[in-house]
């Protein structure tokens, strides 16, 4: 189906004003040349018809037995012509009209020619409408003769008709020109925007960490504020992420403080139960600062890079650093169909939240880990890391990504893998979810957008 463009864009807005400014031309040069050429047209025809009955009345002689004739026939051969449009008639009273052999049938009203002035006028002649010439002159017996020419109507509308369509081809030739340059300035003019359009879309995919490309001087003050304001935007977030950081950082010895003081109460019998209510509070608190601590440090003073995420390649030195943390785990990788992917995400991101999935898989893991990346001609892609661990119960499946929960409290942990990983999805824009699968738990990272096979 063909896509139309909308209103409001700006494409339409000047191909409308073109088309409408190239109609408006194209229609006054129609209205004027016609107009011009069908007076230019019929003044010479009146002239020459004109001349034709002056012509008429020079050649007419009255014959010595009192009849009209001519001298000799009149110059244009289209008066011989039967009912060819082209007709004369010299009439006198008492003598027998003479008539152009063209003239078959019928006759020419003499009524215009009753001055010695050439009148003229249209009038019904032998074959449909006609325009009538005529005058008188005295004969040689001092009566009035009558001289007439008729030319059909029809033959100058024939002449200016012919010239219309001619007129209405060209015309319309030099209408699809001018729409073909207009579109082609249109498409010229607006270039800019579509790369700077582009250069949007690789800013957010992450390929480039600001607007690249020149610029005409329209638009190149725009995006030079737009790199200023991401720019301003990106020390912003970092500065806010270091002060986060630094808060933290400096209620650590406090807390610490506190929860010490807090254990020390709730040895005592009489002020057991707030001690515990205060320790668990305090806990509480520190796991939150560790966990901002945690992000802080995965964040700050890191510039973003302009790569995206290559497919299997991402994945390749953190299995390695997996397999020294867990060396007694089987990491295996599964990437068919994936090789040379490349996803418009932030590697850095991408790969902390692996190593989170891929270091909760080890720990907790039998013997054997698997990453499975999947994609399909959609661009689809799925990534699927899975243990042969006992799995999660359903119940804690759910609280899983909050801060600081941990189920198992045998294995060492602070309980911020996963919600760190869940920050680190949503800023990517995947999906992340975890689920017991067959053997152990299965955690699936799903990004819907458009990957790049290289
Ligand atoms: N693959 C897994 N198999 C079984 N349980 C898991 C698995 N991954 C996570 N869990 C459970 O979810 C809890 C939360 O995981 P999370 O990664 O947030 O914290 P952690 O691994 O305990 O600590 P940290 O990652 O901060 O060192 C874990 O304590 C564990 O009980
Ligand atoms: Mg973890």
């Amino acid at each position: 189906m063909i896509r139309l463009p909308s209103l409001s864009s700006l494409r339409l807005r000047f191909l409308l004003a073109v088309s409408l400014w190239v109609l408006l031309g194209i229609a006054a040069i129609w209205i004027s040349a016609a107009s011009i050429f069908s007076a230019h047209v019929e003044q010479s025809y009146h002239e020459e018809l004109e001349v034709h009955v002056r012509e008429l009345a020079r050649l007419t002689e009255i014959a010595p037995d009192g009849a009209i004739r001519l001298s000799r026939p009149l110059s244009d051969p289209r008066y011989e012509v039967p009912l060819s449009g082209f007709y004369w008639q010299v009439t006198a009273p008492g003598r027998e009209p003479l008539r152009s052999r063209s003239m078959t049938q019928g006759a020419l009203d003499e009524s215009i020619a009753h001055s010695p002035e050439i009148l003229h006028r249209v009038d019904s002649g032998p074959t449909g409408a006609a325009i009538t010439y005529g005058f008188t002159r005295r004969g040689p017996a001092g009566e009035d003769i009558h001289f007439v020419i008729a030319t059909d109507q029809s033959e100058l509308d024939r002449l200016i008709d012919a010239f219309t369509a001619d007129l209405a081809l060209w015309l319309a030739g030099l209408a699809a020109l001018l729409l073909g340059t207009g579109l082609a300035v249109i498409a010229f003019g607006l270039r800019p925007l579509d790369r700077l359009a582009a250069a949007f879309g690789r800013l957010r995919r992450g390929e480039a960490l600001e607007l690249e490309g020149e610029y005409p001087a329209e638009i190149a003050p725009l995006a030079a504020d737009l790199n200023a304001y991401i720019r301003q935007n990106e020390e912003m977030v970092a500065r806010a992420r270091v002060q986060a950081g630094n808060l933290a950082h400096s209620l650590r010895t406090p807390l610490a403080v506190i929860t010490d003081e807090a254990e020390r109460l709730t040895e005592r019998s009489e002020c057991a139960a707030s001690g515990a209510v205060l320790l668990d509070q305090a806990r509480a608190m520190e796991q939150q600062v560790e966990y901002q601590l945690a992000r802080a440090r995965s964040s700050a003073g890191r510039k973003r890079s302009g790569k995206g995420v290559v497919i299997p390649e991402v994945a390749v030195p953190i299995l390695r650093a997996m397999e020294r943390l867990h060396p007694e785990r089987r990491f295996t990788m599964r990437a068919t169909g994936c090789e040379g992917l490349v996803l418009p995400l932030d590697p850095v991101d991408f790969a902390e939240l692996l190593s989170i999935l891929l270091d909760n898989a080890g720990k907790w893991a039998l013997s054997a880990v698997t990453l499975t990346f999947e994609c399909d001609r959609k661009g689809h892609f799925t990534a699927e890391i899975e243990d042969d661990g006992p799995g999660m119960a359903e119940a804690d499946i759910a609280r899983a990504f909050e801060v600081g929960t941990r189920f198992d409290r045998a294995m060492a942990g602070s309980g911020l893998g996963l919600a760190i990983a869940r920050d680190l999805a949503e800023a990517m824009g995947v999906d992340l979810a975890i689920r017991n699968g067959e053997r152990g738990l299965r955690a699936m990272i799903r990004f819907a957008g458009d990957g790049v096979i290289e």
